[in-house]
C-alpha cells in the first residue's frame, strides 16, 4: 500500500513537471505568435507531406503547420519568388521552436504547374528522391476558372480546369499510392469546396461551372476510392467555403474574391441584357440581329434614346440603362465594352444569329469591335463596391457559424484530421458549411410524364447522341418516333460504323427517312451544327457518352503489382469522355430556344465490375454539379431551357437488373424518365413546380 502511495506521489510530482515544461513551452510559443502550436508540436513528426499550391493561401499554412508539426515537407507552386519566401518563412518558425536542421525539412518545387502530367511526375520523383517517401499528399492547387457562364465559356478553358483541379489530384495519387500502400502509411486529403456539393446533393455555382465540376470531382473521388485505396490509405476532403484569407481579400496583383464575382455579376447582367433584346427582337417579324447589331455598335445610350425610329424595345433598355448606372462610370452612356463586345459577337456566332464571314467569326481576335470605345472605368468605383458588398454580406448570411476560418485555421484543423487513423471517404465542412438555397437532391424516378405533354412531341425534331448505348438509343428512337410521331430522330455518333448501325437496327424509319444519323468523328460541335442546318434544330436533346467506362483496377494486386491501375491518362479520358462530352453538347443546346437537354451517365448491370459501378458513380455525383448549374444559369437565359440528368448508376449494386426481365424493366425505365426530362415544359400557370423540376435534377431509373 505505501509502495504504491509512493509510486503515485512519483507519478503525480512527473505530471506536474511535464505540466510546468508544457506551460514554459506554450509561453514561448506564446510569446513567438505560435500559440496555436503548442498541442502540435510533434504529433506528425517522421512524416513526409507534399503539398501542392504551397505558394500562398490555404496551401502555404497546411505546409507551414505541418512542418511546425514535424513533417518534412515539399511545396509546390508556380511562382518561384513567393514559393521561396514562403519557405524562408517557414524555416525561421522551426529555428526559433528549435527543430534541428530545419532548412533540409522543407523544400519546394517552384514553376510547378500541376495541370501538366510531365511536372507532376517531375514533381514526385523529386520528392522521393529527396525525403524517401510521402506520408500525406494535400491536393491543395488550384485555379479559379472561367468566371464564366456556360455559355461563353470556351473549351479550351474548361478543360484546364479538369486538369488543374481535378485530374492532377488523381495523377498525382496515382503515382505516390503504391509507395503509401507499401509502407502502410498514407493520407491523401483534397481540397474541395462546399460548391463542390455534398453526398446525393449539388450545389449549382452559377458563372463558374468548370469550377464547381472540378470541386464536386474532388470530393466524388474521396467516396469512390476510399475503399479501394484502405485500410493502407486514408483519403478524404476538405470543404471550405469562403475563407478569410489571400484569396478572399485579394492583392495588389489580383482582386479579392467577391470583387472578383461583382465584376463578373456586373458583366453578366449588362451582357445578358444586350443579348436578351437581340434574341427576342430576332423573334419578331420587324428586325434582325443583322440589321440592330450596327446600331448597338455605335454604342451610344443617349442617341438611341432619344432617336424615334429605333425599335421600342432598344429605347426601353437604353432608358433603363441610364437611369440606372452610376454616372462616373461609361457603362451609362454606353452598351458595351470591347470585352463584353467581342462576347456578345461569340454568343451571337454560337447561337447561329450572325453569318460566319462576319466579324464575329474570330470573337476572341483583338480587333476592335465597338465604333465607340468607352472610357474606363466602364462600372464605376462605387458600383463594384456596392455589388461586392452585396455578395459579401449575401455570402456570410449563408454560413452557418456566421464566421469564415481563416487559412490558418483550416490548416490547423487538417493537421489533426491528419492524426485521426479511423477515417476516410469523408468530406469536412468548415464553418459548419453552408445554406445553400439552390442545394438539388438526387431523385428516384416517380410517374411518368402526362400525355397531354408528350402529345406536344408530335412533328418534332430530336437529337440523340451517343455511340455504345446502342439499346438505349434505338430503344428511344422506336418511342419517340412510334409513339409520339416525333418527325424525325438525328443520331449524333463518333464512328460511321456506330451511325450504320443505328439506321439499321431501324430500317423502316430509315427508309422512310424518319432517321438520319451523322457520324461527328471527333468533331462535335461541327456535326452539331451540320446537323442544325440539315435538319433543323432539335426540341430535345440526349446526351450519353460515346465510349463506355474503362475497366481498370482501382488499386494495386495483393503482389503489389500495379500495372492494371487505372493510369493518370485513362482518368483524365474518362473525365473527357463523360463529363466534358456533355459540357460540349450542352453549350451548343444553350443557345436553343426552350431546349429539353438530357444527360446520361454511365450504365452499370451485374456483369459490370465492382471498379466500373465505383468510376459510374464518381461520374453521376461529379456531372451532377454541371446539371444543376446550367440549370440555375438556363434560367437566367432568354432561351430557358430546361437540363437534366438521367442515371443509368444506381446507388447500390443490389439494385443493378440481375436478368433479361429485370434488364428490360430498367430499359422502360430509362425511356419514361428521359420522356419525363425532354416533353415540353409545362408553362408557370400549368404547374407551380416547373422551376423545381426541371432546375438541374438527376434521376436514378
Ligand atoms: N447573368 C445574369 N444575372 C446574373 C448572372 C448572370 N450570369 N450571374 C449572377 N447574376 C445575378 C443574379 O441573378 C442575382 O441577381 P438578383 O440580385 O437580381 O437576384 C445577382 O446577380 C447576384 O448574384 P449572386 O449573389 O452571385 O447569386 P448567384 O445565384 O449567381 O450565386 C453564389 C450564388 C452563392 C454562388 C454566389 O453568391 C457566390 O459566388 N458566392 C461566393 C462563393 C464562395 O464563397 N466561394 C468560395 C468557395 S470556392
Amino acid at each position: 500500500m505505501k509502495t504504491l502511495d509512493n509510486q503515485n506521489q512519483n507519478g503525480a510530482e512527473k505530471a506536474l513537471t511535464s505540466l510546468a515544461a508544457f506551460t514554459q513551452q506554450y509561453q514561448r510559443l506564446e510569446a513567438g505568435g505560435l500559440g496555436w502550436a503548442n498541442h502540435l508540436i510533434g504529433l506528425h513528426e517522421a512524416k513526409v507531406a507534399l503539398v501542392t499550391g504551397g505558394s500562398g493561401g490555404i496551401g502555404s499554412q497546411i505546409a507551414r503547420v505541418l512542418a511546425v508539426s514535424g513533417a518534412k515537407v515539399m511545396l509546390a507552386a508556380r511562382r518561384t519568388a513567393q514559393l521561396s519566401e514562403v519557405q524562408a518563412a517557414i524555416i525561421k518558425e522551426l529555428e526559433s521552436i528549435g527543430y534541428a536542421d530545419p532548412a533540409a525539412r522543407v523544400q519546394i518545387q517552384p514553376e510547378c504547374d500541376i495541370s501538366d502530367p510531365n511536372q507532376v511526375t517531375r514533381l514526385v520523383t523529386h520528392t522521393l528522391e529527396l525525403f524517401g517517401q510521402v506520408d500525406y499528399l494535400v491536393n491543395n492547387a488550384a485555379v479559379s476558372g472561367g468566371e464564366a457562364m456556360v455559355m461563353d465559356l470556351p473549351l479550351e478553358i474548361w478543360r484546364q480546369t479538369l486538369d488543374a483541379n481535378l485530374n492532377s489530384n488523381y495523377a498525382l495519387l496515382r503515382l505516390l499510392a503504391p509507395q503509401m500502400k507499401a509502407r502502410n502509411s498514407g493520407f491523401v486529403v483534397n481540397v474541395s469546396s462546399y460548391f463542390g456539393g455534398e453526398k446525393y446533393v449539388a450545389i449549382a455555382y452559377p458563372n463558374r461551372a468548370d469550377y464547381a465540376v472540378s470541386k464536386a470531382g474532388q470530393r466524388a473521388m474521396v467516396e469512390t476510392l476510399a475503399r479501394s485505396l484502405g485500410p493502407e490509405i486514408q483519403i478524404t476532403a476538405i470543404a471550405p467555403g469562403p475563407v478569410d484569407g489571400e484569396r478572399l481579400r485579394g492583392s495588389s496583383a489580383r482582386p479579392g474574391m467577391f470583387s472578383r464575382r461583382a465584376r463578373v455579376i456586373l458583366d453578366n447582367k449588362r451582357l445578358n441584357d444586350v443579348y436578351t433584346l437581340l434574341v427576342k427582337l430576332q423573334r419578331t417579324p420587324e428586325q434582325t440581329v443583322t440589321e440592330l447589331l450596327p446600331t448597338l455598335l455605335v454604342n451610344d445610350v443617349p442617341a438611341v434614346m432619344q432617336d424615334p425610329r429605333q425599335p421600342e424595345a432598344l429605347r426601353q433598355l437604353a432608358t433603363v440603362i441610364w437611369e440606372q448606372s452610376d454616372p462616373a462610370g461609361s457603362s451609362r452612356s454606353h452598351f458595351l465594352n470591347e470585352s463584353l463586345a467581342h462576347k456578345l459577337m461569340g454568343r451571337l456566332k454560337k447561337g447561329g444569329y450572325l453569318p460566319t464571314t462576319s466579324a464575329a467569326s474570330q470573337p476572341e481576335s483583338v480587333q476592335p469591335i465597338l465604333a465607340v470605345a468607352p472610357p474606363d472605368p466602364f462600372f464605376s468605383p462605387a458600383e463594384y463596391e456596392r455589388e461586392g458588398q452585396g455578395v459579401q454580406s449575401r455570402n456570410l448570411g449563408m454560413l452557418y457559424l456566421k464566421k469564415m476560418p481563416t487559412d490558418l485555421d483550416l490548416a490547423i484543423t487538417l493537421a489533426y484530421q491528419l492524426a485521426d487513423h479511423n477515417v476516410t471517404g469523408e468530406t469536412f465542412y468548415s464553418s459548419g458549411g453552408l445554406r445553400v438555397e439552390r442545394a438539388v437532391t438526387e431523385g428516384e424516378l416517380f410517374g411518368k410524364a402526362g400525355h397531354e405533354r408528350l402529345e406536344k412531341l408530335q412533328g418534332t425534331t430530336i437529337y440523340l447522341v451517343g455511340e455504345y448505348l446502342q439499346q438505349h438509343l434505338t430503344r428511344l428512337a422506336q418511342t419517340f418516333l412510334d409513339e409520339y410521331a416525333v418527325q424525325r430522330i438525328v443520331f449524333l455518333t463518333h464512328s460511321p460504323e456506330a451511325a450504320q448501325t443505328l439506321l439499321e437496327a431501324l430500317p423502316v424509319h430509315y427508309r422512310g427517312e424518319r432517321v438520319v444519323a451523322l457520324a461527328t468523328e471527333g468533331q462535335l460541335e461541327v456535326g452539331f451544327d451540320r446537323a442544325r442546318q440539315l435538319y433543323g434544330p432539335p426540341v430535345a436533346i440526349i446526351s450519353t457518352p460515346f465510349q463506355p467506362l474503362p475497366t481498370c483496377r482501382l488499386t494495386g494486386s495483393s503482389t503489389g503489382d500495379w500495372s492494371q491501375v487505372l493510369s493518370p491518362a485513362d482518368f483524365a479520358g474518362m473525365v473527357e469522355q463523360h463529363i466534358t462530352h456533355h459540357f460540349r453538347i450542352a453549350q451548343k443546346a444553350a443557345f436553343l430556344d426552350a431546349v429539353r437537354l438530357v444527360l446520361v451517365t454511365p450504365a452499370t448491370d451485374t456483369h459490370s465490375s465492382d471498379e466500373e459501378f465505383a468510376l459510374a458513380n464518381f461520374i453521376k455525383t461529379t456531372l451532377h454539379a454541371f446539371t444543376a448549374t446550367l440549370g440555375a444559369e438556363s434560367e437566367r437565359s432568354v432561351h430557358y431551357g430546361a437540363v437534366n440528368q438521367v442515371d443509368l448508376t444506381r446507388r447500390a449494386r443490389d439494385e443493378e437488373p440481375r436478368n433479361p426481365s429485370e434488364a428490360e424493366e430498367e430499359l422502360t425505365r430509362f425511356v419514361n424518365a428521359v420522356l419525363l426530362t425532354s416533353a415540353p415544359l409545362p408553362n408557370p400557370q400549368e404547374s407551380r413546380y416547373r422551376s423545381r423540376i426541371y432546375r438541374g435534377n438527376a434521376i436514378t431509373v
